[in-house]
């Protein structure tokens, strides 16, 4: 049966994408500031003239005329059967304060901030929050999970989940931002950070509930940390409380992530820089070139923590934006710091073994005009998740090759005009080359050392001409074609006066909903540094000629914006969640598309989340779909004193930031998500 085309609703005009209030809180007004990446790498475009942003203009009129009407150009599009895994109504874009899921399917939710995680932790109290409950509590704002069965059956498994940031705003009633009190930036301190909680799946409901156990664990933004690698020890990443350079208290804004071979879990420091204040006092490029902008921060913590401030300590700063990994099955293990996968904002790592055993971990810089990474370790992994295979396989992380990516374009550059419009040879496509910043002791960046690389590795890359893109988020290798995907969320400076244009694998100026590329590595041999690649998706609403559903009739498409994260069914499904599709006029959802066979690239909207919230951390599963439901009700105007939201509680509740489990009741079919 063919999937209907499943039309935006009618909404009242509204701001595109983000709303100001997450910006803030989140990126620390990452998209107000100039772009960091003024290092002038381009690629084979030009800005885009007068003439593109008039023809721009008249499309986007064409697509409010059309998402009124049903149906269009693509109707003679052939019948195709649903693909396995993906047997489900796709939900209708929304507005709703709720989560949405197919007919058929069920849903509650797993764990909400401010619940106890340890037994005699006190109950979630909106207005007598202490750091000392928060920190035996589930943190704030979930965005990466994992979920590691501890039993054959998946009965029983490790929730792990980030804690990417804190939105005070909506946390206290009357929340004075300019004064916060020392107990409100404990508070925010203990809710960063990760979660590790017990699960259990009731088999009569399918729901996931949450238990007491030896595994459960709270890392918080003072957590102590092991820095590895080749940067640990740097005088770079030494400060006043730690003269070695190897021991970090806590980490920071820890957004997408990946679970290892081996049973660990890294994860992303994404916008560290908006922790750290007074910057002009440094007078350092370094510092602008990760966006680290002058004068207080947002949180005011620098006032209760000299460590924040960049005045009192320079390098503290240089402690965070890294991978780090943490062993959920040893509560009482340090977690680790990997400076051999460089210092951006990363929004994940994930890893794939090649053939010779080598760890192959990939990671996006997610800002715009930013980079994409490729680690490549030089031992061999250990079979098993023993302590002492653990041991041998993170080490592995800490002595490697660090590439970046440049993509070269096939088609004349004239015929990329940044309408999104595709070029005469059908595709935005084309090759590329990994090009390496280091491995072990040798730097490939001329006038930089290997340490310089690793920590300042935005202008390492810089300097050996890599390729910017639009925001690469989430990266992760087809777990049978080897096949890696990275959702490129959108950047709407592109074809901006003094910004770069369009290029082949960012082909739209003005970029409000982004794309998704697909990376073929050479032989599909992940230690390969030659690729083809092509855009699998160019996202937003089907009905505008701007976008491609990899040639998928797109009358049989749901609408979609702002990719971010990625994950795969047992089936080979690509599943893609979305931040700030509100510049569509909806709520962020999750989506599932076959990648292979007739019905590649058939997106089907599979569930929505409640209003101002975020779709993060999908986990894919036979049994069960997780999401994690990011700053529910986080909309320009409200506050915990007038909330947006009343999701998950109702009534006149607080929004919490949630994990949401979704299953189908009742007898699965082969190959049917959540049955
Ligand atoms: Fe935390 Fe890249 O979003
Ligand atoms: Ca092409």
């Amino acid at each position: 049966m063919a999937t209907p085309r499943v039309p935006l609703p009618l909404l009242p005009p509204h701001t595109p994408g983000r709303a100001a209030v997450t910006c803030e809180y989140r990126c620390g007004d990452a998209c107000f500031h100039d772009v960091p990446n003024t290092s002038g790498n381009a690629y084979l475009g030009d800005v885009i003239g007068e003439m593109i942003s008039r023809r721009t203009a008249l499309r986007a009129g064409a697509v409010v005329a059309l998402a009124v009407g049903a149906g269009g150009g693509a109707a003679a599009a052939e019948e195709r059967s649903a693909p396995r895994g993906l047997n489900f109504p796709p939900v209708a874009p929304n507005t709703l304060d709720a989560v949405v899921v197919p007919e058929g399917y069920e849903q509650a939710v797993v764990i909400r901030w401010g619940d106890p995680i340890f037994p005699g932790a006190p109950e979630f109290d909106f207005d007598q929050q202490t750091a000392q409950a928060q920190e035996r509590q589930f943190g704030y704002n979930c965005d990466f999970a994992a979920l590691l069965p501890l039993d054959h059956l998946g009965l029983t498994n490790l929730l792990v989940t980030n804690h990417e940031y804190t939105s005070e705003t909506f946390m206290f009633r009357g929340y004075d931002a300019a004064n916060p009190t020392e107990e409100q930036v404990r508070v925010a301190w203990a809710a960063h950070g990760l979660s590790v909680v017990r699960v259990a799946r009731d088999r009569s409901t399918g729901a996931l509930k949450p238990g007491f156990s030896r595994y459960n664990r709270r890392i918080t933004a003072r957590t102590p940390f092991e820095v590895r690698g080749p940067a640990a020890g740097s005088d770079l990443l030494r400060t006043t409380a730690d003269p070695t350079g190897r021991r970090v208290l806590g980490t920071l804004n820890n957004c997408a992530g990946g679970v290892t071979p081996w049973g660990t879990i890294l994860s992303g420091e994404e916008n560290f820089n908006q922790y750290f204040a007074n910057a002009e006092t440094r007078a350092d490029p370094r510092l602008t070139r990760y966006g680290v902008v002058g004068g207080a921060t947002t949180r005011r913590w620098e006032r209760f923590d000299d460590r924040f401030d960049l005045a009192k300590e320079p390098n503290e700063v240089n402690r965070f934006g890294w991978v780090v990994e943490i062993d959920p099955t040893d509560p009482g293990s340090t977690p680790v710091k990997h400076t051999a996968l460089g210092r951006f904002k990363h929004e994940c790592a994930n890893v794939r073994i090649a053939a010779d055993g080598r760890v192959v971990a990939y990671s996006g810089d997610d800002e715009r005009f930013e980079y994409l990474y490729k680690f490549v370790s030089n031992g061999r992994v250990r079979p098993g998740d023993s302590r002492a295979a653990k041991r041998h396989n993170s080490a592995l992380l800490d002595d490697g090759t660090l590439y970046v990516a440049r993509f070269t374009g096939d088609s004349p550059p004239a015929e990329i005009d940044g309408s999104g419009t595709l070029p005469s040879d059908g595709a935005f496509d084309g090759s590329g080359e990994w090009i390496p910043l280091t491995s072990g002791t040798t730097s490939y960046v001329p006038g930089m050392t290997v340490e310089e690389v690793c920590v300042f590795t935005r202008l390492a890359a810089d300097t050996v001409h890599a390729t910017t893109m639009d925001r690469p988020e989430d990266v992760q290798a087809h777990p049978r074609t080897g096949k890696v995907y990275c959702a490129l969320s959108n950047n709407v400076d592109r074809g901006k006066p003094g910004k770069e244009g369009a290029t082949e694998p960012n082909p739209r100026v003005n970029n409000r909903h982004g794309q998704v590329l697909e990376l073929t590595e050479r032989r599909d041999d992940p230690l390969a540094t030659a690729f083809s690649w092509n855009l699998f998706l160019v996202c937003g609403d089907p009905e505008s000629p701007d976008t491609y559903f990899a040639g998928f009739p797109k009358d049989q498409v749901s609408p979609i914006s702002s990719p971010d994260n990625v994950a795969f069914d047992s089936s080979g499904n690509l599943w893609i969640s979305t931040d700030s599709a509100n510049a569509l006029g909806i709520n962020d959802g999750l989506y599932a598309v076959p990648v292979e066979g007739p019905s590649r690239g058939r997106l089907t909207l599979f569930l929505t989340v409640p209003r101002g919230a975020e779709t993060c951390g999908p986990v894919i599963t036979d049994r069960v779909v997780t999401v994690c439901v990011q700053h529910p009700g986080e909309v320009d105007g409200a506050s915990a004193d007038a909330p947006a939201s009343h999701w998950p509680d109702g009534g006149a509740s607080q929004p919490r930031p949630s994990v949401v489990a979704v299953w189908k009741p009742g007898r699965r079919q082969p190959g049917e998500i959540g049955g």
